[in-house]
């Protein structure tokens, strides 16, 4: 048996919701520079995996797997070895279905009773209630020393009979390496690295982030999501206004022509222009 370095949860400049500052290349390179095995992007509601990253991650030694952290009725679930009808996925019956035709893919629910900001779109008790969906609960970066946010899950992991996966839920690559997993299978393949971690062959390696940092990292991803969003507010204003000044109907009659036909018919009204019998007309 092997032992592989595996990262299951970051986002990159790629991601449609948050405002990160990496590509995914930067992602993989410093992933290579940390000896990962193993490596998703799992970007908010998008598959950004691609052959190119595939290829890219491998000329690294990393073997990259899809992934995406998806919005399902509300809640925030990860999957991995996603294929793109994930993207479609709406609600915990369609993630039902999904699962279904996709036995293969790895679910696991991220953070799941992590206080706010977080608990907004975490699990919950929505976790308890879609319980059979699911291979494994996240043991989240999201934790200090006295803050042990990940207690409930343990606990729940334990009542479920369910593996934890410890993961960075990577936003800013200097934190890249505080959380993942160690997978024990017998070769690097996305089968065996995802059944291993469905049959709990993986260790923790986790070490707690201090108030500070966390406090940091919170603060950082709301006031980048919130100048984001101030952002598209004023691009989408702005937008609003060319439409009025060029396309209101108060300026509909400032520049017209007058066709002199023999009646209003659309064959009459054509063939007059086609003449040229008609005058532009310009308001001042
Ligand atoms: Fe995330």
């Amino acid at each position: 048996m092997n032992k592989y370095k595996v990262q299951f949860h970051a986002h990159t400049g790629s991601d449609p919701s948050d405002c990160i500052f990496h590509s995914d290349k930067d992602l993989i390179d410093r992933a290579a520079h940390h000896n990962y095995d193993v490596l998703a992007i799992t970007c908010h509601d998008k598959v950004v995996h691609t052959e190119e990253l595939k290829e890219y991650a491998a000329g690294k030694g990393i073997l990259l797997i899809s992934g995406i952290e998806k919005t399902v009725s509300g809640n925030h679930v990860v999957i991995v070895n996603a294929t793109m009808e994930i993207e479609s996925v709406k609600t915990f019956k369609d993630l039902e279905i999904y699962k279904q035709k996709n036995p293969d893919s790895l679910i696991f629910a991220p953070h799941p009773y992590h206080p706010l900001p977080i608990s907004v779109v975490s699990l919950g008790k929505n976790l308890d209630k879609n319980i059979h969906l699911f291979d494994a609960i996240e043991w989240s970066c999201f934790h200090t020393k006295h803050f042990k946010f990940n207690a409930k899950a343990q606990k729940k992991a334990a009542e479920f009979g369910l593996p934890m996966i410890a993961t960075g839920d990577n936003h800013a690559l200097r934190y890249l390496d505080y959380t993942y997993s160690i997978v024990n299978a017998p070769s690097k393949t996305v089968k065996n690295i995802i059944n291993a971690i469905k049959k709990g062959d993986l260790e923790i390696k986790t070490r707690p982030m201090n108030f500070m940092m966390l406090a940091g990292m919170t603060g950082r991803l709301l006031v980048l999501e919130y100048l984001r969003k101030l952002y598209k507010f004023i691009f989408r204003t702005k937008a609003q206004k060319k439409t009025v000044e060029f396309g209101t109907p108060k300026y509909l009659d400032h520049t017209y022509s007058i066709i002199r036909a023999t009646s209003k018919t659309v064959h009459g009204i054509i063939n007059a222009v086609k003449r040229g019998e008609f005058r532009s007309k310009q308001s001042q």
